[in-house]
């Protein structure tokens, strides 16, 4: 009795350590794969060749976004320390969308050039969609009362997906 008594609050401790680690690492692979969508854009000169590892980024970003929900749906609810390294992935993840998308806005000329520019519009939809959707899974695992300060976090994203929406609208 007084074992099980001890152990419940450390069993419930390392589950939402393990389950504050598991979003957040994913929001950092979710990172990654937003920056090396960037620099594939960045480095890219305008042939049609080149574009091949901006499309294989991202795909890659997508899947990773789609883990990153199903990790989030299936994580425990988080605690405070669990939250604020939430918050802090998120923040980095704000930084590379924003960079990453503004990287994809300057090329817009290059992607006219070759016709593409529907196809990063279609694109831009799902991407925008399945970040909102992780978004979502997120929030919901926040503390109740923590879920609007979430929501503000991660309202940048949306915003830099609504600018490159808008300049790649047919
Ligand atoms: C990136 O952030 C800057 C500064 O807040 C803002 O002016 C710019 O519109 C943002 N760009 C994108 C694509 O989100």
């Amino acid at each position: 009795m007084k074992f099980t008594a001890l152990l419940l609050p450390l069993t419930l401790a390392s589950t939402t350590l393990a389950s504050s680690k598991t979003i957040s690492s994913a929001l950092a692979t979710v990172d990654a794969a937003t920056t090396k969508l960037g620099t594939a854009v960045t480095s890219w000169r305008g042939d049609l060749l080149g574009t091949l590892p901006i499309i294989a980024e991202s795909t890659a970003l997508l899947i990773e976004v789609k883990k990153g929900t199903k990790t989030a749906k299936d994580s425990a609810p988080l605690d405070l320390p669990a939250t604020l390294d939430v918050a802090t992935a998120t923040n980095k993840l704000v930084a590379s969308v924003n960079t990453t998308l503004g990287a994809l806005i300057s090329s817009k000329k290059k992607f006219d050039k070759l016709l593409l520019s529907p196809i990063i519009y279609g694109n831009l939809g799902l991407q925008k969609y399945a970040t909102e959707e992780m978004s979502k899974a997120i929030i919901a695992k926040v503390p109740s009362g923590l879920q609007d300060l979430a929501k503000g976090l991660v309202a940048p994203i949306s915003k830099s997906f609504e600018l490159a929406l808008d300049t790649f609208h047919p």
